[in-house]
């Protein structure tokens, strides 16, 4: 079997490089561990920033979000039991959009199948060959198979087998682990607030979000080692009123559809390109999900190496592809600031003493109450735009 571009991995940077690829004119077949039914329901991102919303629209994969999506025009930071909005569109013009992560997932394997794409759920036994660009694997009935490739794309995540593939003397690793976990919850329950809620509590961060008018996404910080069985449905509640509680606020319960803990870390490997094997995504880079850039980052590597691929493999020009690490780690640098500095301010740590927390609470206080500091996180949430 042979294709121009070998993509290890169905999440959003995957499926996404495959569009941008067959619009480009470059083939490429993706494999994916789990089944489509899997990938279409995992929970996770919701924010969309600006600059993802302009390329899924501009890639023609954008005409389900704009019809379900929810543009946010801002969020609030609540602290002291009441609510600093942040106006994003006033401070930069810009908006979010609230959009699962597993609906960006659904309209691009919707689009690829009906471009004819090769997408091959439920694979197993995944290795890849930087040098030779050749990945085996195991078919979904089980049988062994060889995929030559011009190059590979290890779009598969921070658990994948692409990044270990490459010598550990050949890769930098800079990362930090946090001492906490989130756990998000799925609800059916109209959202209380028709905005994103960052709050910072002496018990610990809570975020209120939403995925539709219906349903609400909530978080509560919790130790790192949690055990989603010792939360029950009564003691989730019951934390999130405590934390959430503000003048005028009366947050609405629901059945829990879903529950999970995630643990919270920074990580960047360097550089993102070893032989003919180029990472992307959440297999080169993760970040605590507090500045909800995740997802987005993802994409705006695809976007990076779509390019550079396809100046590589049909216009016979190396040099985007030479860049493509460096030119992402810019913004990926960015972001890990972003998202240190907002895990930051909103949690509590172990062992902070009171000097510390009236160090945070100050830090709240400015960004909520001068428009530098509050244009400074509207920027970087609503997405600065794509270098060149
Ligand atoms: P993934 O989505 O992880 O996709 C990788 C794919 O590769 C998976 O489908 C996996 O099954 C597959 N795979 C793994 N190993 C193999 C293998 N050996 N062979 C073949 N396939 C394999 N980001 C945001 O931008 N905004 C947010 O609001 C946000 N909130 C988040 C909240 C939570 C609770 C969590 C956990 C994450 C959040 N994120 C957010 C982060 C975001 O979900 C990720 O950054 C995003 O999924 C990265 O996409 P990806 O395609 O790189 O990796
Ligand atoms: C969501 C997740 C985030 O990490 C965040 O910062 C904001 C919203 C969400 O899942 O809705």
């Amino acid at each position: 079997m042979r294709t121009q571009v070998g993509i290890i991995g169905a999440g959003p940077a995957g499926l996404l490089l495959s569009h941008l690829l067959h619009l480009a004119g470059v083939d490429s077949v993706v494999l994916e561990l789990r089944d489509r039914a899997y990938v279409e329901a995992r929970v996770r991102a919701g924010v969309l920033e600006q600059p993802t919303v302009e390329l899924l629209r501009e890639a023609g994969v954008g005409e389900r979000m704009d019809a379900r999506g929810l543009p946010h025009d801002g969020i609030s930071l609540r602290f002291d039991g009441a609510d600093h909005r942040i106006d994003f569109r006033a401070l930069t013009g810009r908006r979010i959009t609230v959009y699962g992560q597993q609906e960006v997932v659904k309209d691009l394997i919707a689009r690829r199948l009906a471009d004819g794409g090769d997408l091959r759920f439920g694979v197993s036994d995944v290795a890849v060959d930087p040098r030779a660009a050749t990945v085996s694997f195991r078919d979904s009935a089980g049988a062994r198979q060889i995929l030559r490739c011009d190059v590979l794309a290890g779009c598969d995540g921070f658990h994948g087998i692409t990044r270990d593939a490459i010598p550990a003397g050949a890769l930098t690793v800079h990362q930090h682990t946090y001492p906490f976990a989130w756990l998000g919850v799925l609800a059916e329950a109209p959202p209380s607030h028709h905005e994103l809620i960052y709050t910072y509590h002496p018990r610990g961060f809570a975020l209120h979000s939403m995925r539709s008018p219906t349903i609400t996404r909530l978080y509560l910080q919790v130790p790192p080692d949690e055990r989603i069985e010792d939360w029950s449905d009564r003691r989730i509640w019951d934390e999130l009123h405590t934390r959430l509680a503000a003048d005028g606020f009366t947050l609405a319960e629901g059945p829990i559809l879903e529950k999970g803990v995630t643990g919270m870390r920074s990580f960047v490997v360097a550089p993102m390109r070893h032989e003919r094997l180029f990472l992307a995504g959440d297999a080169a880079h993760i970040v605590p999900p507090t500045g909800a850039k995740g997802m987005n980052l993802a994409i705006a590597d695809v976007r990076r190496l779509s390019v550079a691929l396809t100046a590589l493999l049909t216009g016979n020009d190396p040099g985007p592809a030479e860049r493509y690490g460096a030119d992402c780690l810019a913004r990926v640098w960015r972001a890990q600031h972003f998202s240190w500095w907002m895990t930051s301010m909103l949690h509590t740590f172990p062992g902070h003493d009171p000097f510390q927390r009236e160090l945070q609470l100050a830090q709240l206080r400015y960004t909520a109450s001068s428009t530098a500091a509050a244009t400074s996180l509207a920027e970087n949430y609503v997405g600065l735009p794509y270098s060149p």
